[in-house]
């Protein structure tokens, strides 16, 4: 066991929520970024929040190797809920949009070897107005539990008080854990409390698998940048906090959609490697841009977002315009990204000193060095004294592995081939 991991272990302040959920990101697709709350199943059937969807999104993750690639849940956000709760105050999914239940859907999804997330709201109401789990924290977690319901993305719209929120999320934490059944427990009190005060990560962590602390993402650069930037910014209070168990959510994944240039969306994929976040992709796998998909299915890159260690990454240096981050990963390797951040211009060299990497340690006595991102390039057995010249391009990230035991370094394996190397280039 390294040492990072031992100290993981034995800081007792840090321990995770108790239910062996989540020792990696979680990994699936979520249909808020994409589809938000659209409910008209009359003009718009293919793309309504509907059972319809979700089964239609289970099929593909089978069928195109999404779930072969790691990705298992399919998320059900807001807007899936009928307008009041039934007779006896449990909740009902919509009559027309969900006419075979969520226990069904739910059944449906398992039956492809996938598991299902739900979606809540710690107020009285849902952010999109939908009968909230205020007051009903046990009787919601029974339910979710009867259906067979695998992940509960709770929000934290009109959560009233300060106190209430924690309450809240507390609460259904432990409703959750009566129920007896595993489910993900993905929180957003962290995102509600910043505003008004320091949120103690230490006891969130308690509770939840994962907490969004930050703004929704939207299919844009302007938003995948603010939330980095936001990242690096927090840092120093939000990487302790994640861990196996426990990770912070900078929220889902938009490669595949409209608003991210094919660099975007590289930076995008490689940043959210590093930061260790849950890998919940919102797009419309019916119909992804083969590039995209490559790129999300990467296995190298996943294999970054999912090391067992589960030290979240952060950003070490700022020059020139170029941001290095870097991940510390089992077998003492390491993920290193260069983010290019200028926005004019063409590709730019930036020369990577070799003792900058793992706090000068890392290749001390040499270094494999793969570039994974944007394309797989081996760069062979490097000395510390050598600086690497990395060119990139405007707005995107050269990923790298960081190797440093020799002889894991000839057996690094590659599923996917460079098959897309040309177009890159
Ligand atoms: C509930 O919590 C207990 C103690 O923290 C833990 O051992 C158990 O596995 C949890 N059960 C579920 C279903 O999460
Ligand atoms: C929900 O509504 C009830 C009744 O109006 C109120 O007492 C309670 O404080 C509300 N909860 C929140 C979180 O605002
Ligand atoms: C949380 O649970 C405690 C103990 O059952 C209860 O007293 C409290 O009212 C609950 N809070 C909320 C917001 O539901
Ligand atoms: C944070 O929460 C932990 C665990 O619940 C608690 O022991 C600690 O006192 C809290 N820290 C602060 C500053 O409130
Ligand atoms: C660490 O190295 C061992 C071989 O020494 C290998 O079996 C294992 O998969 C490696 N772990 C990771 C996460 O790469």
């Amino acid at each position: 066991m390294s040492a990072v991991l031992l100290l993981l272990f034995c800081l007792g302040g840090t321990r995770a929520l108790d239910n062996g959920l989540a020792l990696t990101p979680t990994m699936g697709w979520l249909h808020w970024q994409r589809f938000m709350c659209n409910t008209d199943c009359k003009s718009d059937p293919h793309n309504c929040i509907s059972e319809n969807l979700f089964m239609q999104m289970a099929d593909v993750m089978v069928t195109e190797g999404w779930k072969e690639a790691g990705y298992e849940f399919v998320c059900i956000d807001d807007c899936w809920l009928d307008s009041s709760r039934d007779l006896k105050g449990r909740l009902q999914p919509h009559p027309t949009r969900f006419p075979s239940g969520i226990r069904k859907l739910a059944d449906y999804v398992h039956s492809k070897g996938l598991k299902l997330g739900i979606y809540q709201d710690v107020g009285n109401q849902t952010c999109a107005g939908f009968p909230g789990s205020f007051g009903h924290y046990e009787q919601d977690a029974k339910t979710f539990a009867e259906w067979g319901v695998d992940l509960l993305k709770f929000d934290g719209c009109g959560f009233g008080t300060l106190d209430l929120l924690a309450e809240g999320y507390r609460n259904m934490s432990i409703a959750l854990n009566k129920t007896g059944r595993s489910i993900v427990y993905s929180c957003e009190w962290p995102l509600y409390e910043f505003s008004l005060q320091k949120p103690n990560f230490t006891e969130i962590r308690k509770y939840c698998n994962h907490w969004r602390n930050y703004n929704d993402i939207c299919d844009s650069w302007d938003s995948v940048k603010s939330i980095v930037d936001w990242s690096a910014g927090h840092q120093d209070v939000i990487v302790e906090a994640a861990g196996p168990g426990g990770w912070n959510d900078p929220d889902m994944l938009v490669i595949g959609n409209f608003g991210l240039s094919w660099d975007q969306q590289i930076t995008h994929m490689a940043l959210w490697a590093i930061m260790a976040a849950p890998l919940l992709m919102s797009n419309d796998l019916r119909m992804i841009d083969p590039r995209s998909k490559a790129l999300l299915q990467n296995r190298d890159v996943i294999a970054i977002n999912q090391d067992p260690m589960g030290v979240q990454g952060r950003q070490f240096f700022k020059v020139n315009n170029f941001e290095l981050w870097e991940r510390p990963l089992a077998n003492a390797s390491f993920a290193v990204a260069v983010f290019n951040r200028l926005e004019i211009g063409g590709p730019r060299v930036f020369k990577l000193p070799l003792y900058f990497i793992g706090d000068g340690t890392a290749c001390i006595k040499g270094c494999g060095i793969t570039q994974i991102l944007p394309y797989r390039w081996d760069f062979g057995w490097q000395r510390s004294n050598h600086a690497l010249e990395i060119k990139v391009n405007p707005t995107s990230t050269v990923l790298l592995k960081v190797t440093v035991h020799r002889e894991l370094y000839p057996k690094l394996t590659f599923v996917h081939e460079d098959k897309h190397r040309n177009d890159i280039l």
